[in-house]
């Protein structure tokens, strides 16, 4: 690592030191000595590496090996979804299976990474405001580092989360509203508390964790990225991460300039890059009301917007909404054809793909992947409203299901 650049204006910070935000408001993006790496590491090397997302860790920002907090995060792997790609006209539909990540999400990736520059950077207490997900992976790897997580989060959070970060030992405040309410709690609260502000691209680390779902997507398919991918966009930091990641393989020699169409899947109910996409704007306006069934989703203003909404524009990609009955539909589709069980956001991802090959935005021949970034153990509430087992009882239960604010 050579130093942070903001995204917005490029101006250069000190690697090493605490940051979040540039001056200018604008989130960071970590930069490395990709000419220097370039002499000293190469594909090669990874044939012997940890099969974690630390076999890629010259490229990640931690400096000392013992800083890592590894649960063994990453390495998850692609599956070819015969039936649900002939379906759907798709026939060469791959899956990334990051429901296989600890606490069953790809958000292990970027607080592994995250918190392990806590660990580095000697900080001891955190708070996040997340959607649920994140959550419970900050939760798990404070818990392996012994580090304080004070966790922000909508009260209708699904039920799997809050146990988990119970479970975990973290302190954890429910918040009547969405995660930009629960960023703001956090935002007021933080100097007076002594906390790092861990949330989503207000630390510069989480994106270089979840890069390397690009990485490895290369690697397993060697080197030969994908005509398209399709990402489940909340707050849009995996593909902002997964398109830093392809440039930094192409400048590092290890891929060509050729890109997948990165897809960015939304919700119905909360669709502001969608919106932003469709009106030719730079970023995104809030999305009122933001409600789905989709939890990672529900993300109204994301504050990498205009990175996401460049990676979409630049790779010749798109933005789609789907509704929650359809992304549901498509999960319990998809388990039962594939025997993956998704997490809705995933499960979106495998609807857009069927109506952009039906709408000819993408060719069937089209090699297609598709990131499932959840388990759908994750989300039994959503689910459990298809499979009710007592009426009166699954009634109760859903008071934690996903409603309308
Ligand atoms: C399962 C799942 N998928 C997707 C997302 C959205 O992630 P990103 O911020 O990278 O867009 C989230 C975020 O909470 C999530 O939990
Ligand atoms: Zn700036």
């Amino acid at each position: 690592m050579t130093h942070l650049e903001c995204s917005v204006c490029t101006r250069k910070y000190e690697a090493g030191k605490v940051w979040n935000l540039c001056e200018c408001g604008g989130p960071f993006l970590v930069r490395y000595d990709l000419a220097k790496l370039k002499e000293s590491w190469g594909k090669e090397a990874l044939k012997g590496a940890v099969t974690s997302m630390w076999r890629y860790s010259p490229a990640l920002p931690v400096e000392h090996s013992e800083s890592i907090v590894s649960l063994g995060e990453g390495m998850t792997p692609i599956i070819e979804a015969k039936r649900t790609g002939a379906r759907i006209g798709a026939p060469n539909l791959l899956i990334k299976d990051e429901g296989l990540n600890p606490t069953g999400s790809f958000k292990a990736r970027g607080l592994s990474c995250a918190v392990s520059m806590c660990v580095e950077l000697g900080l001891k207490r955190l708070a996040i405001p997340s959607a649920g997900n994140a959550a419970s992976a900050l939760a798990a790897y404070s818990a392996a580092a012994a580090i304080e997580a004070n966790i922000f989060m909508p009260q209708d959070v699904p039920q799997s989360n809050y146990i988990e970060c119970k479970a975990y030992g973290a302190k954890v405040t429910l918040v009547d509203g969405l995660i930009s309410d629960c960023g703001r709690i956090v935002a007021e609260r933080k100097q007076a508390e002594g906390w790092f502000e861990i949330s989503t691209l207000k630390e510069p680390y989480r994106i270089e964790g979840k890069k390397t779902m690009g990485y490895e997507a290369a690697e397993q398919l060697g080197w030969e990225l994908p005509d398209a991918i399709f990402y489940p966009t909340g707050g849009g930091v995996g593909m902002i991460g997964m398109w830093k990641a392809f440039a930094e393989m192409e400048a590092m020699g290890w891929i060509g300039p050729q890109r997948p169409k990165m897809i960015a899947v939304q919700a119905e109910g909360c669709q502001p890059i969608v919106r932003a996409l469709n009106e030719g704007a730079e970023v995104s306006r809030f999305w009122e009301d933001a409600t789905t069934v989709a939890a990672g989703l529900r993300v109204p203003k994301p504050l990498g917007d205009r990175l996401t909404l460049q990676a979409v524009r630049e790779s010749g990609g798109t933005a789609i909404a789907v509704s929650d009955q359809d992304l549901v539909d498509a999960g319990i589709r998809l388990a039962e054809e594939e025997g993956i069980f998704a997490a809705p956001e995933g499960a979106a991802c495998v609807a857009a793909a069927e109506r952009l090959v039906a709408e000819g935005f993408l060719k069937s021949t089209d090699r297609m992947l598709i990131y499932n970034t959840g388990s759908g153990l994750k989300y039994l509430e959503a689910y459990s409203t298809r499979f009710p087992r007592n009426a009166a009882e699954e009634t109760d239960k859903l008071g934690g299901l996903i409603t309308p604010r």
